[in-house]
């Protein structure tokens, strides 16, 4: 279980070495600051499951919540920001550049102060991204972010704990009145910065997820300097409000104990009331009952997570929480325009490309199958073929073309059949026959068994892996094999046929 919820917090001993006695004390400053985290080129989720959480114009709203309360809002990016993956096929650089393109002018439009760079943000070169006018600062150095007349804030950013070290020592003594250290690493390296005594930041954020399929929960750990990792997609971001008065570092501020405890318990209510409004087999009225009560706990964490903490006499002050974007929060209007067009555009470029570069699919090799469509099995299998057809899996390109989003490259291999496979659908504009997750996205390329019908020359079912390429843990976090299986099967599609059932092939003895 994550414990994104937590408000935290350590008390760290006051510095007095800033104090210039000479100087009147600078007027009590409000100021929230937000951080996200390896965003890897995603405008928002794709809607695949219900309630995904995430969405740039979602994280748009919260900031400007805040902003019309008067706060000074901050906005720090750590980096891993414009791409998901290290390479990009050359069909998919126009989308990819054009996402990046649009990440940025969101990030620009919700007053970015500061961005860390990380590998993926240099795939298409180091001067695409400088293009792109983002606040970038380098590693290994001090970046400032002036608060007001008299007030900075400091970010440092290193793959190195000592380096690091170094930098927060620095930027705490140039007076900054927050110090937020970056750790361009896992949770697992930064945690040992939250215990050393000779830290002189005031927040520690691990800024890389350490594999692929990390990244995907809020932790926090209260230690002496606390130490954050925060959702990776736009998923979360992080917000700290402070409460800036006399001089010296800030004082983590805690939240009552009770409090903490109904967040952890509503935290938990809402991944178990997700899990059931994901589960296929779920009646729909209760479905809908579900999301209406997930919606009700959602909005009770946030009411709860949102009741200011109790700010102490004339210290400055601070709290961490983490902001999970829920699909129930708004998106702020500017910044989604900005995802729209980018959707409207990007499916013109794919199309424009297909038609300029024609790719083809290879033929199967000699000896191998190669894919065929759906069409080509339903003259043999006239019982499979309609419980197939009333299944969500053939309405999924149609799916696509609801959202506008068929010809987008980052959907189309999981909503089609036989995408860049032999004998499949090389090309977004050309995908009749295979447009539908058809009989062969499981039993695999049929092109030899149409010819032959031998049972030996298809795939009947393979288990797990079968589903699992498409029901991956981002697009079906709840799959299982045991909930998923039964919605795909019927009488004459792994279950015995119905006694009447007229079907061209006499049931055979099987082989189980
Ligand atoms: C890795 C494979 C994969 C990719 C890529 C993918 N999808 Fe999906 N999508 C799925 C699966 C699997 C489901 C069904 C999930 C479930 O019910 O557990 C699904 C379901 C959906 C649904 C819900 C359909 C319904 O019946 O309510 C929508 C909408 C959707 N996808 C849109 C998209 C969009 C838009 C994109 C691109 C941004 C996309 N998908 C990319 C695999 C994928
Ligand atoms: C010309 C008729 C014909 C066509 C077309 C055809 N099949 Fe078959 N299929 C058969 C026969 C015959 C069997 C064996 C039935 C048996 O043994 O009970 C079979 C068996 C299967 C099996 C079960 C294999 C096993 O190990 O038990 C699957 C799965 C299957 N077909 C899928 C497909 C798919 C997918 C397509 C379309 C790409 C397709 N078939 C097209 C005739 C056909
Ligand atoms: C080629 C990709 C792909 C494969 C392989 C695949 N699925 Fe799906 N599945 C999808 C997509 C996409 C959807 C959503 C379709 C829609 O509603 O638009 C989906 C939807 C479903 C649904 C409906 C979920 C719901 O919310 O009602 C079930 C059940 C399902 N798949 C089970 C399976 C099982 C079991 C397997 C393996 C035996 C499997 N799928 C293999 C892509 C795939
Ligand atoms: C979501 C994945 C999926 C899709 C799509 C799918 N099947 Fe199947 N099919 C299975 C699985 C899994 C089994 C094995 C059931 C078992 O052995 O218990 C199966 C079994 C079969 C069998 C053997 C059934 C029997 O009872 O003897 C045939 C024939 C078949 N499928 C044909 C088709 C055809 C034709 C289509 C398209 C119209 C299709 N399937 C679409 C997953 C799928």
């Amino acid at each position: 279980m994550s414990r994104w919820w937590l408000l935290v917090t350590f008390w760290v001993a006051g510095c007095t070495r800033e104090v210039r006695p000479e100087a009147p004390p600078p007027a009590p400053l409000e100021v929230t600051l937000f951080v996200s985290s390896e965003l890897k080129g995603y405008l928002g989720p794709c809607g695949c499951s219900e309630n995904m959480r995430g969405g740039i114009a979602r994280a748009a709203y919260q900031l400007d919540a805040v902003r019309q309360t008067g706060r000074k809002v901050l906005l720090v990016d750590t980096g891993n920001t414009l791409f998901g993956q290290s390479a990009i096929e050359v069909e998919a650089i126009a989308q990819q550049e054009r996402k990046a393109k649009a990440l940025a002018d969101a990030l620009m439009a919700m007053g970015l102060s500061a961005r860390a760079n990380g590998p993926l943000d240099d795939v298409r070169g180091a001067a695409f991204r400088q293009g792109l006018g983002l606040p970038d600062f380098p590693s290994n150095a001090v970046w400032k972010v002036p608060l007001d007349a008299s007030r900075t804030l400091a970010v440092v950013s290193s793959a190195n704990a000592d380096e690091l070290v170094t930098r927060a020592r620095q930027a705490r003594a140039s007076g900054a009145a927050f110090v937020l250290a970056l750790l361009e690493g896992p949770m697992a390296n930064a945690l040992p910065l939250g215990q050393r005594d000779d830290v002189e930041a005031d927040l520690v954020v691990a800024t890389r997820g350490k594999d692929e399929l990390a990244g995907e929960t809020n932790t926090l750990s209260a230690l002496r300097v606390p130490v954050v990792q925060v959702q990776s997609k736009g998923r979360s971001l992080v917000r700290v409000d402070l409460s800036l008065k006399g001089p010296g570092r800030v004082t983590w501020l805690k939240s009552p104990t009770e409090t903490q405890r109904e967040l952890d318990a509503l935290a938990q209510r809402i991944e178990l009331l997700r899990a059931q409004v994901n589960d296929p087999s779920m009646d729909e009225g209760l479905r809908q009952l579900k999301k209406a009560k997930l919606e009700e706990v959602v909005a009770r964490r946030e009411a709860l997570a949102n009741e200011p903490v109790p700010v102490p006499g004339e210290v400055s002050a601070a709290s961490v929480r983490f902001v999970p974007l829920e699909t129930s929060f708004p998106s702020l209007p500017s910044v989604q325009a900005l995802v729209t067009a980018y959707d409207r555009d990007v499916g013109e470029l794919n199309v424009q490309w297909a038609k300029t570069n024609d790719p083809q699919c290879e033929p199967a090799p000699a000896g191998r199958a190669g894919y065929v469509g759906s069409a080509a099995c339903r003259s043999c299998h006239a019982q499979a073929f309609p419980l197939w057809e009333a299944s969500k899996h053939a309405r999924a390109y149609p799916t696509l073309v609801e959202q506008g989003k068929n010809n987008h490259l980052d959907c189309v291999a999981c909503h089609v059949t036989g995408w860049k496979e032999p004998g499949g659908t090389c090309r977004v504009d050309r995908v009749t026959g295979f447009d539908a997750v058809g009989c062969e996205s499981c039993h695999g390329p049929g092109s030899l068994h149409v010819a032959d019908t031998s049972p030996r020359s298809i795939v009947r079912a393979s288990g797990a892996v079968m589903c699992v390429g498409c029901h991956d843990r981002e697009n079906s976090p709840h799959f299982s094999l045991e909930k998923y299986l039964p919605r795909v099967l019927g009488p004459g599609h792994g279950e015995p046929p119905p006694p009447d059932a007229g079907a061209p092939l006499s049931p055979s003895p099987r082989r189980r």
